[in-house]
């Protein structure tokens, strides 16, 4: 059996060609398929504003820059990669970790906890977590309720929706934000977007985007203005491209995805390996979670990721609790009061889940897995 990663990317002979048209045209950077790749998810997410930026991370960063002021306390999750919540730091804000709920996404409730505890927190950063989307009454209710910022952290969402509200389309939040890194739904290689449907908002990231740099009409043929201190955060013309050819297939790569969901829940129902979720239509299934309770098995997590490795088999931990890095501990983090999270993350793991994993290699994980658990 060929080593099986627990993700990776679709391509085809389409995305080719459409990589190799943008080379063999005359732009390489901003070109057109900038434009049509963002108006295109724009009408995917159903969401106003699309900016297409270099990287999900760069797409935090600037959503950051114009969410939050320096000091500014914001709630977030210990269960995300780390651009999450370095975002915040970015900004000179601070974060604040608050437990997660049995869904792997924050916890909501808590949440509202925090802010009846301290009037002063500013935002919350949520991430649909393997692309489970977050309560959205709950978001509206604290939205209105409690006057704060919310960022929603769809890296892993896109395609996800919920009692008919799409991922990153800001129905109740002020900002979205989307990677299109390989392991993701779908890919430009690196990649990343900012969606908003505030005007304000969109102006003010896309001008930081590029070099805080204005170019308007009634200025000399030569003349532009740098207003702001911004980045070149700009994607190229030729991930866009490939980012357009993706997004056409998207829903089928969600379909192949949840038929995958549902083999793997079948296989479990009722053993030793409890799926962090089952298919239940709120999820675009980024990644397929299971928890093990460890302490009622002779293996231990570190040599399960050893054995399966031998057996050729690709697991992740998603995520060691960002609060715990040691950067973090130097900040003064890592001993917040997140049980469930210290359970997930001595429980978890993520199983090979993408578009390409054929039914054979399904099988023969979920055999392996059986086996190995069992000793
Ligand atoms: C939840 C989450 N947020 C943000 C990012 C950052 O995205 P990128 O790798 O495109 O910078 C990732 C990427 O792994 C992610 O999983």
């Amino acid at each position: 059996m060929n080593f099986i990663p627990y993700g990776k990317q679709f391509l085809d002979q389409e995305d080719i060609d459409a990589v190799v048209n943008v080379l063999e045209s005359n732009y390489l950077t901003t070109g057109p398929n900038i434009q049509l790749f963002e108006d295109a998810l724009s009408q995917y997410c159903n969401v106003k504003y699309t900016i297409a930026v270099a990287n999900g991370t760069a797409a935090l960063h600037l959503a950051s820059l114009v969410l939050l002021n320096v000091g500014d306390k914001v709630l977030t999750t210990p269960n995300s990669f780390l651009a999450t919540s370095n975002a915040i730091l970015y900004a000179g804000a601070k974060p604040i970790f608050i437990d997660i709920a049995k869904d792997g996404n924050i916890d909501l409730d808590l949440c509202e906890e925090a802010l009846k505890k301290d009037p002063t927190i500013k935002a919350l950063y949520g991430v649909a977590f393997s692309g489970h989307m977050l309560d959205q009454e709950k978001l509206k209710y604290l939205r209105e309720t409690y006057n704060i910022n919310i960022l929603e952290d769809c890296a892993h969402a896109i395609g996800a929706q919920d009692k008919g509200v799409k991922a990153a389309s800001c129905t109740n939040s002020d900002v979205s934000i989307l990677s299109f890194h390989p392991v993701k739904h779908m890919t430009t290689g690196e990649g990343g977007a900012i969606t908003t449907n505030s005007k304000e908002l969109y102006e003010k990231m896309l001008t930081l985007r590029g070099h805080g740099m204005v170019k308007t009409p009634d200025m000399k043929p030569w003349e532009y203005e740098m207003r702001e201190l911004g980045f070149n955060y700009r994607i190229t013309d030729i991930q866009c491209a490939l980012g357009l050819s993706q997004l056409k297939k998207l829903d089928s790569f969600i379909e192949r995805r949840i038929k995958i969901v549902k083999a793997y829940d079948k296989a479990f129902k009722d053993s030793i390996i409890n799926p962090l979720y089952t298919y239940d239509g709120k999820s675009s299934y980024h990644l397929y979670v299971v928890q093990v309770d460890f302490s009622k098995l002779t293996i231990s997590k570190e040599d399960l990721f050893i054995k399966l490795k031998e057996e050729s088999i690709g697991i992740q931990l998603h995520y060691i609790p960002i609060n715990k890095q040691p950067y973090y501990k130097n900040l003064g983090y890592g001993d917040e009061h997140t049980p469930v999270m210290d359970k997930y993350y001595n429980e978890c793991f993520s199983l090979p889940m993408y578009p390409r994993l054929s039914d054979e290699e399904q099988q023969y994980i979920i055999k392996t897995l059986f086996e190995v658990l069992n000793g």
